[in-house]
């Protein structure tokens, strides 16, 4: 059910069933981060991999506390500098968080997000709520209630606050000596982290570092129907071709479905408008394969090129129409 009652979804996660929200960046599934029950309930609805950890969301200061060691003075600047807002900082975790929400690991990561529901639902449950996107594992992430509803249609309750601000998740950092990795790029780039911390070294992993972050899994975030990444439009598409835009073309390709992010390649407006393009796509019938222009790999392009290579890496070498 969709509706905007905090109070009866604040029950719901208090009697440990599972609730949508909105956050800033997409909508989470959120369950009482410390009841293994309520949080195995995330696992099961979403058939996620137990493997992939989950980021527990806060509303005060004082939570980041409880649930995490925080020695590193650091953590405390960029704490101050982004949150509330898409940013997730994994750090040793304390025993309070139970093993299920981190997947085993000695780390959680943690974020305070930015919609007021999302903050007045945490706050009603005083409990902090361990959320993932609310989408099947490795499917479309959703930015509306109906997207959530589209692939969790059994959710006891679901908080509808429109469409989300940004429409990507939130940027994933961790510590590592002095150097500051960033594990999932995201609506906070790199830029602004080394503007708040001038000093410090960053790094943007990748798929194939050390470190272990299921969000960089080659395959992830993906329509149900063929998706390519291409440069340009200078082609002939099939008939059956969407295709997702970022500037007006003003020689309109022939394709069945065109669709625009923006008109003028504004990063904010691709960011946000970037999921919702691909759900609709996914739904239009007379779409058969999805075909999407590439942004330059800088600032939030690099999120977005990230999600989208993820969304495209198991139709890869198996376009053949073009
Ligand atoms: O914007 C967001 O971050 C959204 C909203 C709902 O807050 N949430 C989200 O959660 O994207 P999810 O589960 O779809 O992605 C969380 C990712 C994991 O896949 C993993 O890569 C990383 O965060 N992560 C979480 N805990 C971690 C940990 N302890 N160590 C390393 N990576 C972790
Ligand atoms: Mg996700």
């Amino acid at each position: 059910m969709i509706g905007s009652d905090i109070e009866y979804a604040a029950q719901c996660i208090r009697e440990g069933k599972l609730v949508a929200f909105p956050t800033e960046t997409v909508y989470g599934l959120g369950a009482n981060a410390l009841d293994s029950l309520a949080v195995a309930r995330i696992f099961e609805s979403k058939e996620r991999p137990s493997f992939d950890p989950l980021i527990v969301h806060i509303a005060t200061i004082e939570m980041l506390y409880d649930l995490a060691e925080v020695s590193d003075s650091r953590v405390e600047t960029l704490a101050r500098a982004f949150w509330p807002g898409p940013l997730t900082i994994v750090l040793p975790k304390k025993d309070i968080v139970p093993d299920i929400v981190s997947s085993g690991l000695k780390t959680v990561g943690i974020r305070m997000p930015r919609t007021k529901i999302a903050l007045d639902l945490i706050a009603k449950s005083a409990c902090p709520l361990a959320a993932p996107s609310a989408n099947k594992f490795g499917q479309l992430s959703p930015t509306t209630a109906e997207h959530v509803v589209k692939q969790l249609p059994e959710l006891a309750y679901v908080l509808d606050g429109g469409k989300t601000e940004h429409g990507l998740e939130s940027t994933v950092v961790t510590f590592q000596d002095s150097v500051c990795k960033i594990l999932r790029p995201g609506v906070i780039t790199k830029e602004d982290i080394q503007h708040i911390l001038p000093d410090i070294q960053i790094e943007i992993c990748t798929t194939n570092t050390e470190i272990s972050a299921p969000g960089l899994l080659h395959s992830h975030y993906s329509p149900r129907k063929p998706l390519y990444i291409i440069d340009d439009c200078k082609r002939d598409f099939p008939k059956h071709a969407g295709l997702i835009a970022h500037a007006y073309e003003s020689k309109e390709p022939s394709v069945a479905h065109l669709m625009y992010t923006s008109l003028n390649g504004n990063v904010h407006e691709i960011a946000t408008e970037l999921f919702a393009a691909l759900h609709t796509m996914e739904d239009a019938e007379d779409v058969k394969e999805i075909y999407i222009l590439s942004v330059p790999k800088q600032g939030l392009g690099i999120a977005i090129m990230d999600r989208l290579e993820k969304a495209a890496f198991k139709y890869l070498g198996k376009n053949t129409s073009l």
